[in-house]
């Protein structure tokens, strides 16, 4: 099970759950086949397989180079494949799909605006009336323990206030899907477990969440499956308690060790 808040952090708020409008099919499960993006010759993700159907923070994990950055961009439609489908609950991560989801970035991507203003402007787009918006945007500052600031520029925070930012602006849309590319891979351990605290309550209100790390630690305090990606290829696919007791896979195995760089 996915930690919730940490010992010796504040607890995470409760944030309204997701609303759906009740004709929406779920967008889940993703059915991935024969997955690959090639470029310049090289092939960079192969034959990738995959489904997930539940709601669980599943965690890419593998060495610099993997295919971890690019196999989270194809599955949220950002990239296009070069072979193979992505279907989401049979549709293509088209727009409508993607409005659905939500992705953060190791290096936060935020509007010259606001705290507040970056995300009430990212819920405008997503639609959200503007009675709501303000009301979700408290809400997620609160949880993210942004309020004091919400009325500073985005782009002075610190560098651990500018992730968590990211994050409540990922969190506000209320994603069905959250995406999560080396979150907090320039953090420090208190700003790291800030983070990670803010997406285990994310997942604890019934998102799925895939996550990107290089960091052993936190692949083990959040992860619930793991998916073990080595040179572009699915190496190996485990519950994550599983697969910190012995990984299936030679190659997990020398990564789990520290002995596989690339
Ligand atoms: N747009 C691209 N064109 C060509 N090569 C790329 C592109 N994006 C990434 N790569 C290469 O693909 C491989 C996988 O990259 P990436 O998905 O970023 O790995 P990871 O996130 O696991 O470290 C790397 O060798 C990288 O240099
Ligand atoms: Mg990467």
């Amino acid at each position: 099970m996915a930690p919730s808040a940490a010992a010796g952090s504040a607890p995470v708020p409760e944030i309204a759950a997701p609303r759906r409008a009740a004709t929406a099919p779920p967008i889940l499960p993703l059915a991935v086949r024969g997955l690959g993006y090639s470029a310049d010759g090289a092939s960079l993700v192969s034959d990738l397989n995959l489904d997930i159907a539940d709601t669980r923070v599943h965690v890419l994990v593998g060495p610099n180079g993997a295919g971890k950055s690019l196999t989270l961009r194809l599955l949220h439609g950002l990239l296009a494949p070069t072979a193979g489908t992505i279907r989401w609950n049979g549709a293509p991560p088209d727009r409508r799909v993607r409005l659905r989801q939500a992705m953060v970035f190791q290096k936060p991507v935020l509007l010259r605006r606001s705290v507040l203003a970056n995300l009430t402007y990212a819920l405008r787009a997503h639609g959200v009336p503007r009675r709501e918006r303000h009301q979700r945007a408290r809400a997620v500052l609160d949880a993210a323990g942004l309020s004091a600031v919400a009325g500073r520029a985005a782009r002075v925070l610190s560098g651990g206030e500018q992730q968590r930012l990211a994050v409540a602006r990922a969190w506000a849309v209320h994603p069905e899907v959250l995406f999560l590319d080396e979150p907090t891979a320039n953090l420090d351990p208190a700003a790291t477990r800030m983070v990670e605290d803010m997406i285990a309550a994310i997942r604890d209100q019934g998102t799925a969440i895939v996550l990107a790390t290089h960091d052993m630690g936190q692949a083990r305090r959040l992860g619930e499956e793991v998916l073990f990606l080595h040179r572009g290829r699915l190496r190996e696919r485990s519950d994550a308690a599983a697969f910190f007791a012995g990984p299936q896979s030679p190659a997990g195995r020398a990564y789990l060790a520290g002995r596989l760089l690339a």
